[in-house]
């Protein structure tokens, strides 16, 4: 049953929090605590970490951390981290020197096939981080109109061929509800056009997954919340980190940075500031730092992670 999640931009997201004796880390996105055990070493025995995971499975693991590093070192919350600002009083913590994120799903997730992550495994259509949330992909794609699923597809998984697969969907749940990936994926199959599928060197269903299991877990809202109740919770001179696996992620976390470090938002032409903005962030780089080719090679799961840094004005 164990599978083992390999820790993305491990030495890269250590040194981009700077962390050192006695700091303070709130991992939004705990997972197996991969990242969390790091920090735990790299903040000594008066550093805390606390870690956040809407996934009720990770607490296997943060039971684990917990035990060896004992004295309220670690602190698992199981919580959503647009409730941070939550998380953070549960655990009694007012400001963190650290905030950092490792968004998406974890390997467990998505090769233990019944939780419906993976378009390799059939399973039920479910796709929920956390099981106590209750919409689920099939309901989804049982219950949705045909306008409504082709903007899920096309926004969220940024799908050419969104409508078409609304469409084949559709038409096949009038036959009967649709109940595992395996028949969506057979559906997907059969909507995308068989020479771009044999053209493309991904899986026909990847983007569509991705889609629903933004929509079921409202990924994208539940990430700017958090950015934003984040930047809240740092200390001056504190630093956020947030490593996303897709451009719809990426560009959040970018453009939430840009506009955090914005000196002035008055429009241009302006002769005088007359905003009085004041930033909350800086950041030292435009571009992400990426994964070297060896991380890719010993783990092909990194290849399109990007880590954005800033530090707390
Ligand atoms: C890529 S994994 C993190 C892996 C972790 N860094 C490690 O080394 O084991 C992402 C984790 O974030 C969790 N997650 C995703 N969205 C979340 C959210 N909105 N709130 C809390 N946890 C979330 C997932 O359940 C998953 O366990």
């Amino acid at each position: 049953m164990s599978i083992e999640h390999t820790p993305v931009l491990l030495k890269e997201s250590l040194q981009a929090l700077s962390l050192s004796d006695g700091k303070i880390v709130l991992d939004c996105t705990f997972g197996r605590g991969g990242h969390s055990r790091a920090f735990l070493q790299s903040v000594g025995r008066e550093g805390r970490v606390i870690g956040l995971d809407v996934d009720e499975s990770a607490a296997e693991a943060a039971l684990a951390l917990a035990t060896d590093y004992p004295g309220g070192r670690f602190t698992f919350v199981p919580l959503n981290f647009r409730n941070l600002d939550v998380a953070l009083h549960m655990a009694g913590v007012a400001r963190v020197d650290a905030v950092f994120f490792d968004l998406g799903v974890s390997s467990p997730q998505f090769d233990e096939g019944g939780r419906g992550f993976s378009y390799w495994h059939d399973a039920p259509l479910d796709m929920r981080m956390g099981l106590s949330q209750t919409l689920t992909a099939a309901e989804i794609v049982n219950t949705y109109s045909e306008d409504r699923l082709t903007s899920i597809l096309h926004d969220y998984g940024e799908e050419r061929w969104a409508r078409r697969i609304a469409k084949f969907v559709v038409s096949a749940r009038a036959e009967s509800p649709l109940v595992t990936t395996g028949q969506l994926v057979e559906i997907i199959k059969a909507a995308v056009p068989k020479d771009v599928r044999t053209a493309e060197a991904q899986h026909p269903a990847r983007r569509t997954f991705q889609a629903l299991r933004i929509a079921v877990n409202d990924e994208l809202e539940a990430l700017e919340m958090a950015l934003q109740k984040a930047v809240e919770a740092l200390k001056p001179g504190g630093r956020m980190a947030c490593i996303s696996f897709h451009s719809l992620e990426d560009r959040i976390v970018k453009k939430f940075m840009q506009a955090q470090s914005l000196r002035c938002s008055c429009p241009p032409g302006i002769p005088q500031c007359i905003c009085n903005t004041t930033p909350l962030l800086a950041t030292e780089r435009r571009k992400p730092i990426l994964p070297t080719s060896e991380e890719i090679s010993e783990n092909p799961r990194a290849r399109s992670a990007k880590l954005r840094v800033a530090t707390r004005l």
